[in-house]
């Protein structure tokens, strides 16, 4: 059984600095037409109220007991109207959107990857063919934007995603074609009280409808960030925000029409314009699961950071012929069945040999079968390449993956050309690297599909050169001490700064 608040996405908005930020950006005038499509316990449309008593507003709620709760605490306002309905699926709400739309104003906190019924995410496929249906607040936004008149406002609170990721693309589309953003506010969702969420930041996003795509895509925009506390939302002028201004034809022309915002414009041209990315010079690729780790995946000890359900490896069963062993995607048999395996985890340049895995015949039977297991891209296993862990802690790191498996909580970058792989691989750990992906995808993972969008340049010689040797030399005093001369990685990331330019 799924919870009530999961269910409706119940998470109201007790903010009000986020409150009044939104209603502020609203610009209300005295004879709006305003909805609020998802209306919760009510708190935007008491805050609309108090400033006009007679404020005309339309509110649908999905959820009976809500709408109980509304209608009482808004019995006495015969300007505001009540329907329990679903915002998505209505066919009152369809017709209109059809026809132009009829509200001047629309605020919202809609649910966000809220659960749907199998049935109802057929229907919602149906209704909305380009859109990521899987992620409700799209959905509303879309929806919303249609019901818009035209140079009508509305005001959203929704997690960044849609700025960035490829599920998303149409509904990007959508806004720089149909509407002129107003301001884009980004910040972390821990100023949303009460309730973490599994996104990284949130966004409150303004605009205005235009039907003409030119007037739309001529309009510039502001994007602002850095914030520090919630209360700086009602304080914009603060000199500590940073605020970046984009024309909307610059965003659409961007690779899938991503927004990236970022503060130096060479960041955005690099990416925006170079004509090699890393997906062109290397292969790209997840790893490998068992299906069954706690089964299947052994520790040197169990004192390592999660390593305490696992069993110890044993060293007699670990094996370390087997790079010379031509079938070894079939298994080994015998006694020395186990291989290091390259996991997640953020440590630079070279990973201890810690964890192992079962290579025996029946097991790799059981990982090509098995439903869980992902036995994919097993082409490059036990290659030379660079493992990136998918999550970042706070910048990208990489590690070599020394003809190692490596498990599917990184990927592993292969270069096309092997004279490419150290300089790489310290490439993979700049500030530089760093800059382009996180505008690239601003939360801190990196899957496949982000890093083979990182703009890739040629070094020239003498510097391919010098960072090899450099890193060759950091990595083999890992290998030998454990750690690294940070001297030394300070001229690699001049280098490499020198190169790209950032
Ligand atoms: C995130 S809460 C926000 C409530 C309120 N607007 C606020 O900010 O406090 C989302 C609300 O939308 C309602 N809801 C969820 N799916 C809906 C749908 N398809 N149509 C209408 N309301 C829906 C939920 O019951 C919940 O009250």
């Amino acid at each position: 059984m799924i919870s009530e608040a999961r269910k409706y996405q119940a998470f109201y908005t007790k903010s009000t600095p986020i409150v009044d930020y939104m209603v502020s950006k609203l610009s209300l005038q005295a004879r709006d037409k305003i909805f609020e499509p998802c209306g919760g316990d009510g708190v935007f449309v008491e805050t609309i109220l108090s400033e006009n008593e007679y404020a005309h507003i339309d509110i649908c709620e999905l959820n009976t007991r809500s709408v109980e709760i509304l209608s009482e605490k808004f019995s006495d306002c015969l300007n505001v109207t009540i329907r329990e309905c679903d915002t998505l699926l209505d066919t009152e709400l369809k017709f209109n959107s059809c026809f132009g739309g009829i509200y001047d104003k629309i605020i919202a906190n809609p649910p966000y990857g809220a659960w749907q019924d199998y049935d109802k995410r057929v229907v919602l496929k149906k209704m909305y063919p380009e859109l990521y249906a899987k992620e409700s607040y799209g959905l509303f936004l879309y929806r919303c934007i249609e019901l818009l008149k035209e140079d009508g406002i509305l005001s959203f609170i929704i997690p960044d995603t849609f700025l960035n990721l490829h599920m998303h693309k149409a509904l990007r589309n959508h806004i720089l074609n149909k509407t002129q953003i107003v301001e884009l506010a980004l910040f972390p969702s821990s100023f949303f009280p009460g309730v973490k969420f599994g996104y990284a930041n949130l966004s409150i996003i303004t605009l205005r409808k235009k039907s003409d795509y030119k007037e739309c895509l001529k309009n510039t925009f502001v994007v602002i960030n850095g914030f520090d506390n919630v209360e700086q939302l009602n304080n914009i002028d603060d000199e500590n925000l940073k605020k970046y201004s984009f024309k909307q034809e610059d965003v659409f022309k961007n690779p899938e029409h991503a927004f990236l915002i970022a503060e130096n414009s060479k960041i955005l041209k690099l990416i925006s314009q170079s004509k090699l990315k890393v997906g062109d010079i290397s292969d790209c690729v997840t790893g490998f699961y068992s299906g069954d780790d706690k089964r299947f995946l052994q520790v040197i000890s169990n004192e390592l950071k999660n390593g305490k359900n696992y069993a110890l490896a044993n060293i007699e069963s670990i094996n370390t012929d087997y790079k010379y062993n031509s079938e070894i995607l079939s298994g080994i048999d015998g006694q020395q069945h186990f291989l290091p395996i390259v996991k997640g985890g953020n440590t630079k340049y070279l990973k201890p040999e810690s964890w192992f895995m079962n290579w025996s015949k029946e097991a790799v039977q059981y990982y090509k079968t098995d439903k869980k297991a992902r036995f994919q891209n097993p082409r490059y296993y036990f290659k030379f390449g660079i493992g990136v862990p998918m999550i970042s802690s706070s910048s990208i790191t990489a590690s070599l993956i020394e003809n190692k498996l490596f498990d599917q909580s990184i990927v592993g970058i292969f270069p096309k050309d092997e004279g490419l792989t150290y300089y790489l691989l310290a490439f993979f750990n700049s500030p530089t690297c760093n800059k382009l992906i996180r505008t690239i995808n601003p939360s801190a993972n990196n899957p496949a599909n982000y890093i083979k969008k990182i703009p890739f340049i040629i070094p020239e010689n003498s510097v391919l050169e010098l960072v090899t040797k450099k890193t060759k030399n950091i990595v083999d005093e890992v290998r030998t001490t454990g750690s690294y001369n940070e001297q030394i990685e300070l001229e690699l990331f001049q280098l490499i700064a020198g190169t790209y330019g950032i």
